[in-house]
């Protein structure tokens, strides 16, 4: 197959808008919804908005770099992609066909628990390129030890332990496609995945797949109203920071603590020894009402940035918005959704092509802020006043 023209498709929108069209309604809903109002999913974009750029002229801008280290690891730029569930269901294969844009392009991707293609079928679907894995706290102890096993096995560079879903928020819009309740497909999501024919459900890629790290011990979860079951009673209401210790040691080398979105708890991170951590609220999708996560960028940087790296995830769909959560602290962005609808689009290529859009639009605008190395980039380049203290 030849690779599709993506040369008019130059923002993270563009490819919204085709993978609105070619993904099955109920998987787009997944991706593109929050909890609730989705009032926080909305402020993770909008509050990077009110941020405004100084513009500053006659300033040499040759010799421009983005690279950075992420958690130690060179990075082309200050980005990884975040941990997305389900990743299969917007593409056939699409966690290694994520992973594989990210090794060609530079920068980490992570995989997540609730993934469709496996920890094994990454490792082998990039080559052995090292990517992070994503890891949930279960009830099952003996499950989290097997998991991080896999994910040594496999050569994973960082461990990315999430903290923020103790138990799950609730999206309107997935119970209402039927997609997490037991399956009720109505004539609109039937005609809707009857008249998608350039979308592949991840479990017809190029192997039969269903929940490619679960299966095999979750008995009995074979779609996704047994998974949401599964997952319910799985997901340890009970998590503290002494998991946080425990998993911490068992795992042995890079740790990412996600989901901080308070100073106090971004205090006790630190405190594990943990090398970074993530400030996000899981994209707007779990306490719908909390405040965005650039929001609180700064203040957490402030806190704890000499001790712990800073990441931020929520609402980045530009590569102003990365500039800007490195103008106020954050070591780099990971993103979510800016990915997902490049899969969705176009596979492999779209991936890519979101990674060089956001690449583009961050190193000429940093350049017309007059920096031009990233590690150079703080609050000056910001207009007092328009941004969180
Ligand atoms: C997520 N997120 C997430 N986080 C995580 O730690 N494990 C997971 O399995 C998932 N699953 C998941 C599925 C989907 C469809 C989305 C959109 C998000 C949260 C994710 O890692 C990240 O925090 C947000 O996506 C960041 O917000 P943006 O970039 O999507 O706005």
């Amino acid at each position: 197959m030849s690779a599709p023209d993506l040369s008019r498709i130059t923002t993270i929108e563009d490819l919204r808008v085709v993978a609105k069209r070619r993904v099955p309604r109920m998987f787009y809903d997944y991706a593109d919804s929050g909890a609730w109002t989705e009032g926080t999913y909305r402020a993770n974009e909008e509050d990077f908005q009110k941020i405004k750029l100084r513009q500053r002229v006659a300033v040499n801008m040759e010799g421009r770099s983005l690279r950075t280290t992420l958690v130690g690891q060179d990075a082309a730029m200050p980005l990884a992609i975040a941990p997305t569930g389900l990743t299969g269901m917007q593409h056939a294969d699409g966690e290694i066909l994520a992973a594989r844009a990210c090794a060609e392009f530079g920068v980490p991707f992570t995989l997540s628990t609730m993934s469709i293609c496996s920890i094994e079928d990454v490792a082998a679907g990039t080559g052995g390129h090292p990517f992070w894995f994503q890891l949930y706290v279960m009830r099952d102890r003996g499950f989290i030890e097997a998991l991080i096993d896999r994910a040594k096995a496999a050569g994973c560079s960082a461990l990315v332990l999430t903290l923020d879903l103790q138990i799950m928020g609730q999206r309107h819009k997935d119970i209402k496609n039927g997609l997490s309740t037991p399956p009720k497909p109505t004539l609109a999501n039937l005609i809707n995945l009857a008249t998608k024919p350039r979308w592949c459900l991840g479990m017809l890629g190029t192997k039969r797949r269903t929940f490619g790290n679960i299966v095999g011990h979750a008995k009995g979860v074979s779609d996704m109203s047994s998974l949401s079951m599964w997952t319910a009673e799985q997901f340890d209401p009970c998590l503290s920071w002494a998991d946080v210790e425990w998993i911490k040691k068992r795992w042995g080398g890079k740790l990412i603590l996600k989901g901080i979105l308070d100073v106090e708890d971004a205090r006790m991170a630190a405190d594990t020894g943990a090398d970074a951590l993530v400030v996000s609220n899981h994209g707007g999708r779990q306490l719908d009402g909390a405040v965005s996560s650039i929001s609180l960028v700064p203040a957490i940087a402030d806190a704890v940035g000499s001790r712990i790296e800073v990441l931020m995830d929520g609402g980045v769909r530009s590569g102003q918005d990365v500039l800007k959560a490195v103008a106020l602290g954050a070591r780099g962005a990971m993103i979510g959704r800016s990915f997902l609808y490049g899969l969705g689009a176009f596979g492999q290529p779209g991936v890519k092509r979101a990674l060089e859009i956001l690449y583009k639009e961050m190193d000429v605008t940093m350049a017309l802020c007059g920096r031009t190395q990233v590690d150079k980039v703080d609050q000056g380049i910001l207009v007092p006043g328009t941004y969180p203290a």
